[in-house]
């Protein structure tokens, strides 16, 4: 399958869904140990000593533990499950890995101008703080003032002269520390220093720059609340990904510095609001801190893909909404025509060495609707291209490939016009190519007219390092106000209400480091969740309150719902709330609210955890007597599954216009000011339907007051059985080889020689060897993952070791690393090395895998509760340990005795 680029997949005209990713990995050995409360010391983990070391002190007011690494990852899983079994440990969770969220970098600015300064006079008419109501906080002087906001990211450059220029006490970034270093990749022990600037990754910066970016800029970029206090945790080094006891730390560490509220735009699917990271953000949350994280950017998967730790209770699951204007920073440019020179902007990718160079175009064609331009091989009869710069139009196949088309036809540039808004940064490093490119859709458009009409266009280009940056922006027709496709789409798997509000997050212009640019336009719900924190602290500034519960509750209650729209075009129906949540907030409508909501959304679960009454209230804190009435607006419905499918419909999903109905009780009433009234909800899901494709209903409940205040309350409900979705379809196993990324199953009976029992990463066995991977296909997410190896020889020493499990199989056990708990849909890939999870070594041998996903809803002690599939037989063998290989070898010959067949 070819993958797609991610920038395509949020712009192109066409939406096609991108590979599923995978369940976060975990770290060999590391685990974080969670101990009883009355816990306060690290002894019994230094107790270990020799066995693990301490990877990272977590004690914590709200989390007592360590993560340690088991020196001998042999041995682990069997150490994890000693360590788990003490009476003073309450929980031990693998460490898992997240990586910084895929964000599409549009354009980037450039340090020269960022030392120019340019107040911005007047009022705030930054888009995003119109869209959302931000600017009105700002024309009246309300900018978050005293309020704490720590920032979990990759550092923030503190020196921009936008974000305060400084660390520590009276700066901007005034707070926070380093908790990894540049050299941490998520594998790797963190070298932990004070210093929490973002010198190499730009990801916080640009996060930090939508909170607070100060208005000295040349590109009237404004942060929301501008005068708060951030707090700067960087949690990545300059490459790779965060373990979860990283991020567990980092929340604590805010926590503890008095931060008001948490924002961090991180996260990996996962669905499953236990996850352990998801559950402390929820703790911090109850011991009343707002936290906020994003969403995530798998809209291309479909419903029911919520991540961590943005799928927590309790915590604000960030919505990405695009952008009204398109901000593009080009570079400056000239082409002539006939030998008339005129200016262009053009946006460098990867590889970027354009400097002098100075070529006419050429291009495959002149239809500038052409929807994939450039994807097939080019014909026969194409001139040699070395001479030439390759004009493209975006779309359709990779980047990557259309650049391959192009050099095989001797080009060494390519220059790409969009065919969506504003330009992306293209990254195509294609053997023999040396400069890539973007300009806008009309720039382009109007070279290909030139061309049409028999015109010579040079471009002269100039080194993208050294050009004068520029500044354009453009209507946002397309998208702009709208959902962004790739926003990622809920309910969790126990059917909580995921995201909660949506922002805007889609062509975003802010603050990057100073060495990558200093400015840049940037997309994704990473970008939405920052502007979220600034919109609480500016309603911690008004309404004087810093309950998240409150402040959640008014966030949700005012925001708007939009209707769905993809393609550019809009359907006759509410975007479905997993994928908008309560909709765009509004901010001003929410801090000056007064009539209060109790919930924030409502639930009614699924058919066989039907909870059809459900009560919430509503407080009139105004000064007079309101009457208000209560209606009901349907959202689109969403078919989980096409017919005859067990996994999900990917984006934009089947939708349709069948609505539960509601009913209230009362459903008009007065309330006297100063007082509340509790209003009962009864709810009809969708007749009709066909629940075996598990439909997703949802819609808004609608509360006109005659003071014409105007709310809406959020809801989602499944109309068919959680658990009778299948999680693991009986052909969901697969057998491949470890070094082959197509997952291309293997026949029966493969043999695989192994590295000798724990030389797996010796390199020196890597020609010689090959491990199996089991790919696991989940069609639906599994709170328990269970693999079992099932020897299939008759050899006596196997048989002996092999014991009947809970499902009637005979088993030597699982693998290391299983059993998987919380696990996303998607694929699962797991390379096994033979080793077991009780540190020993599967005998060499015939064996399959048997693996059990849990249903959804599903009762971990009832064999019928989980989904069997099963891959083919494989056969092991290990090469002799350099150290026994004389002993090994005589002994050889008895172990190939236990092979069937040759008893
Ligand atoms: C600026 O905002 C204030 C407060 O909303 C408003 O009264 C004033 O008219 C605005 N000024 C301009 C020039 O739009
Ligand atoms: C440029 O020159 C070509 C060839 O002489 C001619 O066909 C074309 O119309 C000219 N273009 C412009 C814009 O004058
Ligand atoms: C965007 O549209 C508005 C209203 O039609 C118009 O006033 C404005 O000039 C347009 N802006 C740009 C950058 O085209
Ligand atoms: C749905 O019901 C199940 C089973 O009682 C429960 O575990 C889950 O939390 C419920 N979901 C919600 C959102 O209430
Ligand atoms: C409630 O108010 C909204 C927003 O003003 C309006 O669109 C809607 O029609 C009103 N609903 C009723 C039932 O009056
Ligand atoms: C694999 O080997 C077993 C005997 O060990 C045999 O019954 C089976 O047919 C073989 N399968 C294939 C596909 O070769
Ligand atoms: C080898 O490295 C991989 C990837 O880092 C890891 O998953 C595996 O556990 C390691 N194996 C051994 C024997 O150290
Ligand atoms: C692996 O095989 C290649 C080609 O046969 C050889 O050049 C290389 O030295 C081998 N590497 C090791 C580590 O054996």
């Amino acid at each position: 399958m070819v993958r797609l680029d991610l920038a395509a997949v949020l712009l192109a005209v066409t939406a096609v869904a991108g590979a599923i990713a995978n369940t976060p990995s975990t770290v060999p050995g590391a685990y974080i140990v969670e101990y009883e409360e009355d816990q306060d010391s690290n002894e019994l983990v230094n107790n270990l000593e020799g066995k693990a070391s301490l990877r990272k002190d977590l004690r914590f007011k709200l989390f007592k533990g360590a993560s340690i690494q088991f020196e001998d990852t042999k041995n682990a899983e069997m150490m994890a499950a000693e360590v788990a079994a003490m009476p003073k440990v309450k929980a031990v969770y693998p460490v898992r890995r997240y990586p910084v969220p895929h964000h599409i970098v549009h354009s980037t600015g450039d340090a020269v101008q960022a030392v120019l300064s340019k107040r911005q006079e007047g009022n705030d008419t930054f888009s995003t703080h119109l869209m959302t109501q931000v600017n009105k906080f700002k024309d009246a002087g309300i900018t978050g003032k005293g309020i704490k906001i720590a920032v979990i990211d990759t550092g923030i450059d503190y020196l921009h002269p936008a974000l305060g220029g400084c660390f520590g006490d009276a700066c901007l970034v005034s707070y926070g520390t380093d908790l990894v270093g540049d050299a941490f990749n998520g594998a790797n022990t963190p070298t932990p220093d004070p210093d929490p600037l973002d010198n190499c990754n730009g990801h916080g910066t640009h996060v930090a720059g939508i909170i607070a970016a100060q208005a000295n800029n040349p590109y009237g970029i404004l942060g929301a609340a501008s005068d708060v206090t951030l707090g700067a945790y960087r949690v990545f080094g300059c490459t790779g990904d965060v373990g979860n006891d990283i991020l567990i730390a980092a929340y604590n560490m805010a926590y503890e510095a008095g931060s008001d509220i948490i924002t961090a735009s991180i996260g990996g699917p996962s669905g499953w609001s236990e996850d352990p990271w998801a559950a402390v953000v929820s703790r911090i949350v109850e011991e009343g801190v707002p936290c906020v994280v994003s969403a995530g950017n798998d809209g291309d998967v479909g419903i029911f893909y919520a991540a961590t730790a943005a799928n927590g209770r309790k915590v604000t699951a960030i919505a990405s909404v695009d952008n009204t204007i398109t901000a593009t920073l080009l570079s400056n440019a000239s082409y002539t025509i006939n030998d008339t020179e005129e200016a262009f902007g053009f946006t460098a990718g990867e590889p970027g060495s354009w400097d002098g160079v100075s070529l006419p175009l050429w291009a495959v064609n002149f239809d500038t609707t052409d929807p994939a331009n450039g994807c097939e091989p080019y014909p026969d009869m194409t001139p040699d291209l070395s001479g030439k710069i390759v004009l493209v139009r975006r779309g359709s196949c990779t980047f990557v490939q259309k650049v391959a088309n192009a050099v095989a036809k001797g080009a060494k540039y390519v220059m790409f016009y969009n065919n969506a808004g504003g330009t992306v940064a293209v990254s195509a490093s294609v053997e023999g190519v040396e400069g890539v490119a973007m300009v806008t859709a009309a720039q382009g458009e109007s070279w290909i007219a030139a061309l049409k009409a028999g015109s010579e266009v040079v471009l002269n280009m100039v080194d993208p390092l050294k050009a004068g940056k520029f500044i354009t922006y453009a209507n946002n027709t397309a998208s702009g106000g709208f959902l962004s496709d790739y926003t990622s789409w809920g309910p969790t798997f126990e059917v909580d209400v995921k995201p909660q509000i949506a922002a805007p997050g889609g062509l975003i212009l802010s603050t990057y480091p100073r060495a990558l640019g200093a400015y840049a336009v940037l997309s994704g719900t990473s970008m939405a969740c920052p502007l979220a924190a600034g919109v609480y602290a500016l309603l911690m500034n008004v309404r004087g309150t810093k309950d998240p519960k409150t402040l959640e509750n008014l966030l949700s209650g005012t925001a708007h719902p939009n209707v769905f729209r993809v393609e550019g075009e809009s359907l006759p129906f509410l975007a479905p709330v997993p994928q908008q949540g309560a909709g765009l907030i509004q901010a001003w409508d929410a801090a000056h609210a007064t009539t209060l909501l109790s919930v924030s959304s409502l639930s009614f679960n699924d058919t066989d955890n039907f909870n059809p009454v459900q009560n919430f209230s509503i407080s009139n804190t105004g000064k007079i007597a309101i009457t208000y009435k209560l209606s009901h607006v349907g959202a689109a419905m969403v078919y989980t599954f096409r017919d005859g499918s067990i996994t999900p419909t990917e984006f934009p999903g089947d939708l349709t216009g069948d609505f539960a109905s509601l009913s209230f009780s009362p459903s008009e009433f007065t309330i006297d000011a100063g007082h509340r009234k509790i209003v009962t909800v009864t709810a009809t899901p969708p007749k009709g339907v066909d629940t075996k494709r598990l439909p997703v209903y949802s819609g808004y409940i609608a509360i006109n007051g005659t003071d014409g205040s105007a709310l809406s309350l959020p809801y989602l409900g499944v109309a068919g059985s959680m658990h009778s979705a299948v999680v693991l379809g009986a052909d969901g196993a697969k057998l491949s080889r470890a070094s082959d990324d197509n997952n291309t199953p293997v026949p029966a009976n493969v043999t695989f020689v192994l590295p000798p029992p724990g030389f797996a990463n010796d390199t020196s066995y890597r020609n010689q060897t090959e491990q199996p991977k089991l790919v696991t296909e989940l069609s639906m997410g599994s709170a328990l993952l269970r693999v079992d190896v099932v020897p299939m020889s008759k050899c006596t020493t196997v048989a002996q070791n092999a014991s009947t499990n809970m499902f009637g199989t005979k088993s030597i056990g699982m693998p290391e690393g299983m059993p998987s708990f919380w696990n996303a849909r998607g694929t699962l890939e797991y390379r096994w090395d033979g080793k077991m999870a009780d540190g020993t070594y599967a005998p060499p041998g015939l064996y399959k895998f048997s693996v059990r996903a849990l249903r959804i809803f599903g009762d971990a002690e009832k064999a019928s509760e989980y989904d069997p599939a099963e891959t083919v037989n494989f056969r092991i063998k290990y090469l002799p340990a350099p150290s026994t290989k004389l002993r090994r070898e005589r002994g050889k010959d008895k172990e190939e005795g236990c092979e069937e067949g040759k008893r």
